[in-house]
């Protein structure tokens, strides 16, 4: 049976196509939570790496890490070890910054630290020996872009083109970063999505001294012309001057999504993320040349942008909020192309030229949020939610182009599309299979599992008398792609209250998964919280639970990092930095009947002879001091060779449990067992750990931990 109740994935048959699962391919699926607590599987670990305030450095000084993180994508160093990561910092909140949330009241120190406080951070991490990643500060690599600094270069047709007032050749900054996607280049891609929302928070020319934020800047249009474009940059190179790419269109980008064949035009898939917009693709006129960047570099500069047109109808409609589907789950299509004219508000132009009702039967589809390209080509869409379409919990839809050929265009290429998985409510009883509401962001494991990321809008986030109530938090969840669970979502990880799960990304190894946890507690304004009375906060996530009333503070967007630790309990490298928890914030330990709180205290006085032939012979002798009686369980981990000679995971070599009556230094002997022996003696190195726990009297445990190395002498 490939599935427990318990919704424990058997890797060996339900994740049939992988040779080597990875430390994400099998886990106790999470039940729905509406607690104000992050939180992973048991065997997980996970913890912030940085927040919205938290300050970095690089030569030239101190930088501060924005508001609200969505994309991230990790760029690496040395391999999963150290890398920098891209990342979209997409609003600011007025309310949480600095209290003033009526736009015309602002100063224009208010409104500064608003645009500092979005773009996007270059984060230079490491991780540390207890398999902990930081920031590494200084570092030349860390960076911001905000949203006024630097000046960024516009390309393509619309770049300095007097037909299109507004734009010219720069922008100041980069606004309404969502999420993004990366280039084979090297480079970032970042998606200016709700750009119209800038000018109602009034960062007009008397706070800002320029018109740049303002509706149409010169223009006919209605919203900022400068913003609302995908823009590149170079995470590796900090004098990379950062360019808006006018030939993608101006509409609201949620990400890029990329097939590349050797010399054949490069294809870049987008999506519209509004309700109603269009599936994108552009094609570009130059060839994708491997190795080449600075040809490659020329790429998004030139080339034609699409759109797709779907039959029969391009929108999953329902006959009520929650009800039954009223529209076909597939069908074909073909991508039409966008006119130069269409460009600078594609959307709107686009259903200008084909008229309203055509566009909204053909072209309108449920907020198209992440594009994600398959490895054999097939396109996933996430349709996050539409409510003109009575789609409460969207789906996720496979696009198959014509022939596999990303560049088929016009109506002689019709593309087939089936809807792949629907969000909503499943009726299955197993835990955390309760099934997805509000797919978003999107990403593929190595395995070939779907990992989805939810958005349920945090206005009805745990609202009872909402479809999605069932839902309870926003939630990342993993679709196995065949065996016997093709297609279930099981829940991986839960957001703490009102947040929703951005950016999610593997590094290379697939030993992290990374996370941005977005606006927790956005509805704080909206809920008759009081600025700077944090108790009337609606989350106080990451440093406290509103759930449990744990330690009230203001809530803060903040970047995660999960892995999946070894079986030793307890800081591996001994330095006494506590251990993170599969929980975020990590619960109080609660108090035992009859605990005095002060458990035994415990050091270590010698850790015997530390060689491999004293191990596999009468084993480790190793003496520790206890100042009270108390149990001690002592347990010796270490890590074999495996067979395909690398160093396999921390495994359990011996464990011994004794009592010491009298306080004192007491002397405790380790012996693997005959099998472990023979295996130690073919090692020529062993590294390992030493964990003790003193129980007392009372019940009191007090843990240490020691990294030991045996060598053969
Ligand atoms: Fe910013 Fe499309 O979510
Ligand atoms: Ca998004
Ligand atoms: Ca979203």
């Amino acid at each position: 049976m490939a599935l427990e109740r318990t919704g424990y994935l058997d890797t060996a048959t339900a994740l049939a196509n992988t040779a080597e699962p990875s430390d994400f391919s099998a886990f106790r699926a999470l039940a729905a939570s509406a607690a104000d607590a992050f939180e992973v599987p048991e065997g997980y670990r996970a913890h912030v790496i940085a927040g919205y305030g938290d300050q970095f450095a690089n030569e030239d000084g101190t930088l501060t890490y924005g508001f609200n993180n969505d994309y991230l994508a990790y760029f690496p160093l040395n391999g999963s070890q150290e890398g920098l990561l891209f990342i979209n910092h997409e609003y600011p909140a007025p309310f949480f910054q600095h209290g003033v949330t009526n736009a015309a009241n602002k100063t224009a120190a208010q409104v500064q630290l608003e645009q500092d406080s979005v773009g996007n951070s270059i984060l230079h991490v490491k991780r540390d020996a207890d398999g902990i990643w930081g920031v590494v500060s200084p570092s030349r690599y860390n960076r911001r872009i905000t949203g006024n600094s630097p000046t960024l270069q516009f390309t393509g047709p619309l770049a300095d083109n007097a037909a299109y007032p507004g734009i010219g050749e720069t922008a100041s900054g980069s606004l309404a970063n969502c999420s993004g996607g990366i280039t084979p280049w090297g480079t970032a891609l970042s998606c200016e999505e709700n750009y119209q929302d800038y000018p109602g928070l009034g960062w007009d020319q008397a706070r800002t001294g320029t018109t740049d934020y303002v509706n149409g800047n010169g223009s006919t249009l209605t919203s900022p012309a400068k913003y609302g474009w995908v823009c590149e940059h170079d995470p590796y190179d900090p004098s990379f001057v950062g360019r808006k790419h006018t030939a993608l269109g101006r509409f609201r980008h949620e990400n890029t999504a990329f097939r590349a064949v050797a010399d054949k035009p490069f294809v870049l898939y987008m999506g519209d993320d509004v309700n109603n917009g269009g599936v994108y693709k552009f094609v570009s006129d130059l060839r994708f040349r491997p190795g080449r960047r600075e040809e490659n570099l020329k790429i998004l500069t030139s080339g034609k942008l699409y759109i797709a047109y779907w039959a029969p109808q391009s929108r999953r409609t329902f006959d009520a909020p929650g009800g039954n589907l009223t529209s076909p789950t597939g069908g074909t299509g073909y991508w039409r192309e966008v006119t130069e004219a269409e460009l600078v508000d594609t959307n709107a132009r686009i259903a200008a030229s084909v008229g309203s009702a055509e566009f909204q039967l053909h072209y309108a589809t449920n907020r198209p949020e992440d594009v994600e390209v398959d490895e054999d080509g097939t396109v996933y869409i996430a349709l996050t939610n539409n409510s003109t379409a009575n789609d409460t919990h969207g789906s996720i839809r496979r696009l198959h182009e014509a022939g596999n050929d990303p560049t088929a265009v016009g109506q002689g290429a019709q593309f087939t599309w089936e809807d792949y998985a629907a969000g909503g409510p499943t009726g299955r009883p197993g835990t955390g299979e309760q099934g997805f509401s509000s797919p978003d962001n999107l990403t593929f494991d190595k395995a070939g599992n779907l990992w989805v990321v939810t958005d349920i809008s945090s206005s009805v986030l745990n609202n009872p008398t909402n479809p999605n109530a069932y839902h309870r938090n926003n939630a990342v969840f993993m679709l196995p792609r065949s065996g016997p669970n093709a297609g279930v979502a099981f829940r991986f990880a839960n957001m703490p209250l009102e947040a929703e799960a951005t950016g999610p990304y593997f590094t290379p190894d697939e030993q992290t998964l990374f996370i941005n946890v977005q606006h927790p507690g956005e509805e704080t304004p909206n809920r008759g919280g009081v600025y700077g009375t944090v108790e009337t906060y609606t989350s106080y996530w990451p440093k406290g639970n509103k759930t449990t009333g744990q330690n009230p503070s203001k809530p803060i967007p903040s970047l995660v990092a999960i892995t999946k630790l070894p079986d030793v309990e307890t800081d591996p490298d001994g330095d006494d930095t506590p251990p993170p928890s599969n929980v975020i914030p990590a619960p109080p330990t609660p108090p035992t009947p009859g605990n005095d709180g002060t458990p035994a205290r415990l050091s270590f006085v010698s850790s015997g002879r530390q060689n491999l032939a004293s191990l596999t012979g009468t084993g480790l002798d190793f003496k520790l001091r206890v100042d009270e009686p108390a149990t001690l369980t002592v347990t010796l981990y270490g890590q074999l060779t495996t067979r395909k000679g690398r160093r396999g995971k921390p495994r359990q070599l011996a464990r011994v449990t004794q009592r010491v009556n009298v306080s004192g230094e007491v002397t405790v002997r380790l012996r693997p067992s005959a099998a472990l022996r023979v295996l130690l003696r073919r090692e020529r190195a062993v590294p390992a750990s030493l964990a003790v726990t003193a129980t007392d009297a009372a019940g009191n445990k007090a843990t240490r931990t020691k990294r030991l190395s045996f060598r053969r002498s």
